[in-house]
């Protein structure tokens, strides 16, 4: 590990308090729709928020990570931007940010929120102006406009698809009413890109930057920080020829790609950092940044964003053997270039980890089969899913760098897979229709009581419905219940604050291949059984486990800390 960003002293509340306090940090991810709702319209709020302090605090959780709050069509869950300098009024004002801001801190909570600088939405006022200007205008310039092909322009520049499915190129109507230029949106049509090219896309993000560090925001994450720039030299190559996406540990490793993690995107980054540095302590952010793992050191470089997210694990299958091998190939990262690794099981845009690992050989695509055969709950081992998603984040928990957690884990809850058309809302359901179901199922607002219209989350019905089993989830079922998903994370945060370290890990062999051990210099044993036979548990005592240990053995699908 470089000796320029790595400590070495065994205190984690020092590396807590300070400036690098987001080098082990356990980030808990709020989406804030769903979390929790105070005016009782149905929608989480920030107010929401401010009122489950305590329970953060509880959870001993290091930081918050705020998912979009901004004003919005809510065309993407709030990834659709309408002003970056502001507050959805749906979900309060800055002025309940600032109380929300207050209460995080005096509980010791820092708070990361989420930048969206690939694509605003399509009712921000730049976009507007932008419509009612004409072509080549300076409006226009922040976005990405082109003429179309053919002979009237009729066809889009390129054939390229957009994230969500469809065309990833608009249509306009000029203002004086004829059909005319095109625009570039990677993602939803209501998600126009940006021009990075242009200096004023730059210096308006790094006003919205100081915006919100100037208000006690601690770091930022970076909504798919891979994307920002874009070689769009004519003629543009076409979806057959575009080179295979680069993520994990597969695709481009060269920049090649037209529009994804294109090297000139640090030099972006390395002026956010000129950013960031202007405070004290510094600003951190963890990019978003589905690339090959060679690529990710540069996005977390201490020139560029800090850290990057790591999405390996959260792709692999419940395996002993994946495990071993990410891990280790991670941690190797890590100890290269001195930026912490990144740890995650579920967020906002996959379905739960508790379900994935209930379904049988992973239900293909990482349970998306699943979702189209209809997301049946009956479809899922509950059972297994929940004991082999509580091992994993144990395990994860005792793993050097940052553990990235997502509300509503902490209570083992399952995804919602059967969510009616009807009151579905993701757009990559309504855009690719018997490809992709949608990411609604993990985001239907927390139950927090075991009875109620919304189950404590709301005094009315929520956005998106919860279904009758979400009340044995409950935070009120499970609030000083021995023995619950609950008390585990609460007690395996504990203990990991004051066992956590810099130091990295040692591999220690196991007779059983079906089983991951390690020790932490200071002595922290972790020991996950991921066969289906109880194992014997090394010397020492046991400090917690993810389910009960069985004769004084690891029972399958089964991590316990050992000191
Ligand atoms: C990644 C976000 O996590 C996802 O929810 C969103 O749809 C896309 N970026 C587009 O902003």
């Amino acid at each position: 590990m470089s000796t320029k960003t790595s400590t070495t002293h065994n205190d984690i509340n020092e590396v807590l308090s300070g400036a690098n306090w987001w080098r082990q940090a356990a980030v808990y991810q709020i989406y804030p729709r769903s979390f929790s709702d105070s005016n009782g319209d149905g929608l989480g709020d920030i107010a929401g928020i401010t009122a489950k302090v305590p329970y953060l605090k509880s959870l001993g959780i290091d930081a918050v990570w705020l998912s979009p709050f901004y004003p919005s069509a809510l065309a993407d869950g709030g990834y659709d931007v309408d002003d970056y300098r502001d507050v959805d009024p749906r979900l309060g004002s800055l002025a309940d940010f600032d109380k929300m801001t207050a209460a995080l801190r005096a509980a010791g909570i820092k708070l990361i929120v989420d930048i969206v600088p690939n694509h605003s939405s399509d009712r921000h006022e730049w976009f507007k102006e932008a419509l009612a200007s004409p072509k080549g205008s300076a409006a226009r310039d922040r976005y990405i406009f082109r003429d179309g092909l053919g002979e009237n322009g009729e066809l889009p520049p390129s054939d390229w698809d957009s994230k969500f499915g469809g065309p990833a190129w608009e249509r306009i109507t000029e203002p004086d009413g004829t059909p005319g230029q095109w625009y570039l949106h990677l993602f939803a049509k209501e998600q126009p890109d940006f021009n990075w090219g242009n200096p004023e896309v730059r210096e308006d993000f790094l006003k919205t930057l100081r915006f919100w560090s100037d208000r006690g925001v601690d770091g930022f994450r970076i909504d798919v920080a891979h994307a920002l720039i874009k070689d769009l030299s004519e003629p543009m190559p076409s979806k057959a020829e575009l080179p295979v996406e680069g993520t994990g540990i597969d695709g481009l490793v060269d920049g090649s790609h037209p529009f994804w993690d294109r090297d000139d995107v640090h030099e972006i980054y390395a002026e956010w950092r000129k950013v960031f540095n202007e405070y004290a302590p510094p600003r951190t952010a963890v990019a978003e940044a589905w690339v090959h793992a060679v690529r990710r050191g540069r996005y977390a470089s201490p020139e560029g964003l800090g850290q990057a997210f790591n999405f390996d694990l959260l792709q692999a299958d419940f395996d002993a053997g994946q495990f071993h091998s990410i891990i280790t190939k991670n941690l190797a990262e890590a100890a290269a270039t001195g930026a912490p690794s990144t740890w995650v099981f579920s967020n906002h845009d996959v379905i739960r980890h508790a379900t994935r690992y209930g379904l049988p050989s992973d239900g293909g695509r990482h349970g998306q089969e699943w979702l189209l055969d209809g997301g049946s709950p009956s479809a899922v081992d509950v059972e297994v899913g929940l004991r082999r998603a509580r091992a994993a984040s144990l395990l994860m928990f005792a793993l050097p760098g940052s553990a990235y957690l997502y509300q509503g884990e902490e209570l083992g809850l399952q995804e919602v897979g059967d969510i009616p058309a009807s009151d579905r809302q993701d757009p990559s359901f309504f855009r690719n229709p018997g490809v992709d179901i949608g990411r609604d199922g993990c985001r239907v607002p927390l139950p927090w009581t075991t009875e109620g219209l919304a189950f404590g989350f709301s005094d009315a019905a929520a956005h998106l419905p919860q279904p009758e089993w979400f009340s044995r989830y409950a935070v009120e079922a499970q609030d000083g219940t021995p023995g619950s998903t609950l008390e585990l994370y609460r007690e395996a945060l504990r203990l990991r604050r004051s066992l956590q370290t810099e130091e990295q890990l040692k591999w220690l062999n196991h007779t059983d291949d079906s089983v991951l051990h390690f020790i932490r210099p200071n002595g922290w044993q972790s020991v996950t059984n991921f066969g289906t036979e109880p194992v014997d548990l090394p010397a020492g005592t046991v400090v917690i486990s993810s389910s009960p240990l069985t004769d004084g053995k690891l029972p399958a699908d089964t991590t316990a800390w050992i000191i």
